[in-house]
């Protein structure tokens, strides 16, 4: 049974095929076929060594497909259609930092494999209507998304910002518009843009044509600002976050796709704000379950820019580097 595994030290050129036998599940485990998984920007830095990982780890932490065997116990049915979760030591409620460190494609074994056998928990059924390939988007970006906007409490008519068009950007969208919110998204190109309106977006702005994008945001919102962000530019773009904000808006702090080479905090806007500033890693179990329930009830179908054989996954990481993407980069297994 196939597996892609990592070659220490790192480097996309040290992904190899490799195999994996799973055993049996035991009391409480299930086994499952794996037939989707999709690539995140951690998976990159996993592969590449920047993160830390154990010699011949299995990548990746996004996996669907289908139950084929049960352990006693085990909550689930041979058939069942289900989507790994990143957290699996995170069941619910408040965990320490701590305790977060052995999550698939990182700490443990990921899902560029055929089959694994984990304990049921590992796994959430998946959401009715969706392929493999779409459920296999949401245990990373789709949840990170999910508890961006479950933490700001995002309710009908809130103004929110969604920067970019990776995956995460893109399901903050999705949901924001599912909770009746009104979303302006940021993109660096005209195309890019005008996907974004076809998926919803009420107001797009250019931030290359327009770096001072945080004035814009005040433009369209009769200079009061936005409810929420979703900030993942990082240091290089908090600056026009914060610029963008209203008072007492809740900012997101997800991730730093536009680099660190500006790391300071607009320390005098924070404070004169009154702006809520919250972590967030992911999320546990019960916000994927949150999540898949309400993706069943709208309807929401995950963005795919394209999909590559499990074999190809170096290929698909450098396509992910390359920025070209719109939504999510899905493996086929
Ligand atoms: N904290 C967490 O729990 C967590 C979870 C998941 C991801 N993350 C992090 O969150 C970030 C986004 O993840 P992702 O999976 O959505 O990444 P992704 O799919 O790789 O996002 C790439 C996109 O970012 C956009 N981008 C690049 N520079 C930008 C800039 N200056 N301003 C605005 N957008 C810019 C580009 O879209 P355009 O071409 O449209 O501008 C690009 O296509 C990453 O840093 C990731 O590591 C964190």
């Amino acid at each position: 049974m196939r597996a892609m595994r990592i070659r220490q030290p790192g480097g996309l050129d040290r992904l190899y095929l490799g195999s994996a036998t799973p055993p049996a599940p035991g009391p409480g485990e299930i086994r499952v076929r794996l037939r989707a998984a999709a690539v995140n920007f951690r998976d990159g830095l996993v592969a590449k060594g920047v993160f830390p990982a154990a010699d011949g780890l299995i990548p990746l932490s996004d996996g669907a497909g289908e139950v084929v065997e049960v352990g006693p116990g085990a909550g689930f049915a041979p058939g069942d259609a289900v989507v790994s979760v990143f957290h699996t030591a995170w069941a619910d409620g408040h965990i320490e930092r701590g305790q977060l460190t052995a999550s698939p494609g990182g700490g443990a074994d990921g899902f560029a494999c055929d089959f694994v056998t984990r304990p049921a928990g590992h796994f959430t059924h998946a959401p009715r209507g969706l392929t493999h390939g779409q459920a296999a988007t949401l245990t990373c970006a789709g949840v990170t998304a999910w508890r961006a906007l479950a933490d700001g409490h995002v309710l009908p008519g809130a103004r929110v910002l969604v920067q970019g068009t990776g995956g995460v950007s893109l399901f903050a969208l999705q949901f924001a518009k599912a909770a009746g919110a009104v979303v302006i998204a940021t993109s660096s190109s005209a195309e890019k843009l005008a996907r974004l309106r076809a998926l919803g977006a009420d107001h797009v702005i250019n931030y290359r044509e327009e770096p001072k994008w945080g004035q814009a945001v005040l433009d369209l919102t009769g200079g009061l600002g936005v409810d929420h962000i979703v900030e993942v530019g990082g240091p290089n773009t908090l600056a026009q976050s914060l610029q963008a904000a209203r008072t007492g808006a809740h900012i997101a702090i997800i991730g730093a796709v536009a680099g660190f080479t500006n790391d300071t905090m607009p320390f005098a806007l924070v404070q004169a704000k009154r702006l809520r500033l919250q972590g967030v890693t992911v999320g546990s179990r019960k916000d994927q379950l949150d999540m898949v329930r309400a993706i069943e009830a709208n309807g929401i179908e995950p963005v795919i820019d394209r999909v590559f054989p499990l074999e190809a996954l170096a290929e698909a990481l450098r396509y992910q580097d390359s920025g070209q993407h719109f939504g999510k980069i899905g493996i086929e297994i």
